[in-house]
């Protein structure tokens, strides 16, 4: 038996992945046994958004959702719900709702609906989704404008009442760096005090090879926790691809979709970077070890480097390299530095 991530730190936190559709189909025998070797936890990527389960007002389907809690229950792993209230990947009649009253029937039914069917299946779920904007302030979604922040609340509480044992979570991203984080902290406080039962803090965790620094992720770890809420690492990777906004000047005008530098490695992640990426998945899982008792769970946005939203973000069709196993699922020097923090103990 080779070791694997889940094994090595079953004592720690949870490992998990998050499927995309095809995954949950088990469309290839190869890539489900390594999704059940490796991980004991699952997310769906995209198929429990509003849009895919919630596509009319009086029309649901759990066609996929079913497979995928299956797919957890029959391989015992932790199953995580992504995501009930989320500004994004909404169907276009939600969009539309225009009133406070409209606005609390879709939440009272929506959340209601999907949290008992899967009381008792799913463990944990994305309550609320991204509502932050950088600077720590609400966003402005449809959710904000016709109930004000109230809902955030409600959401919690609508939750609860669905399954009052399943752990809800506030999940977001960039919520490690100071401003947003700060707007993070009050926003989980604010809910407590207004009698919301919150379980836990998702940091997204969709960081680059440079930042956040890991004393940012410290301090997060340290303060979110000190709210009395767990910490999870919801959506872990790590791009080794420049953003154009990093780009300064007359490199900008150079640079935009389709040229070289901003899909700089087609081919394949040369040695110097692999080593780099290597490096930093090892420094921040140092850090989680360190803070094991107060981390809940880590995944990792996608199995491998070929499934992921990076590619096709911020500029579609690059080739980036994020994760611990590449696209043709061979596990990278990242998986390797990952594992052997636990095997040299
Ligand atoms: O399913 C359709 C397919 O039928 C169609 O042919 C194809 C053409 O573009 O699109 C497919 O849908 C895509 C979907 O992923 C499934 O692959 C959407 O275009 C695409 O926008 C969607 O992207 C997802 C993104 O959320 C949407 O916001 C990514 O896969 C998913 O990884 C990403 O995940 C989010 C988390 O939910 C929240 N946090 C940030 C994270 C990264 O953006």
């Amino acid at each position: 038996e080779t070791p694997s991530l889940k094994d090595a730190y079953k004592s720690d936190f949870y490992i998990g992945t998050a499927l995309s559709a095809d995954q949950i189909e088990v469309k290839n025998a190869k890539e489900d046994s390594l999704i059940r070797k490796e991980f004991n936890a699952i997310t769906a990527e995209n198929i429990m958004k509003s849009m895919y389960v919630h596509p009319q007002k009086d029309k649901y389907d759990f066609t996929l959702a079913d497979k995928f809690v299956a797919y957890g229950e029959k391989n015992k792993m932790f199953i995580h719900g992504h995501t009930l209230i989320w500004h994004s990947q909404l169907a276009p009649w939600m969009e539309k709702i225009a009133d406070s009253t409209e606005m609390k029937a879709f939440m009272q039914d929506h959340i209601n609906t999907i949290v008992s069917k899967y009381k008792g299946k799913i463990n944990s779920w994305d309550v609320v989704n991204e509502a932050l904007n950088e600077d720590g302030t609400l966003r402005q979604s449809v959710f904000l404008k016709t109930l004000g922040e109230k809902y955030l609340v409600d959401a919690f509480k609508l939750a609860t009442k669905a399954d009052p044992k399943a752990e809800l979570y506030y999940n977001d991203y960039n919520i490690e760096e100071p401003a947003k984080r700060a707007g993070a902290i009050a926003l989980i406080k604010k809910i407590k005090a207004e009698g919301g039962k919150v379980d836990g803090v998702g940091i997204q965790g969709h960081w680059r090879l440079g930042s956040p620094s890991i004393e940012e992720i410290e301090k997060s770890i340290l303060e979110y926790s000190a709210l009395g809420v767990k910490v999870a690492f919801t959506e872990l990777d790590i791009t080794v691809l420049p953003n154009p906004w990093d780009l300064k000047g007359a490199e900008i005008s150079q640079n935009f979709e389709g040229s070289a530098k901003m899909n700089p490695y087609p081919k394949a992640l040369p040695d110097s970077i692999q080593n780099k990426l290597a490096e930093r998945y090892a420094s921040i899982f140092k850090l989680f070890l360190k803070h094991k008792d107060k981390i809940s769970r880590v995944t990792f946005w996608g199995v491998h480097d070929g499934q992921s939203w990076l590619n096709d973000w911020p500029i579609k069709g690059r080739t980036n390299y994020p994760l611990p196993f590449d696209a043709t699922l061979r596990h990278k020097k990242a998986y390797d530095s990952i594992l052997n923090l636990k095997e040299t103990k």
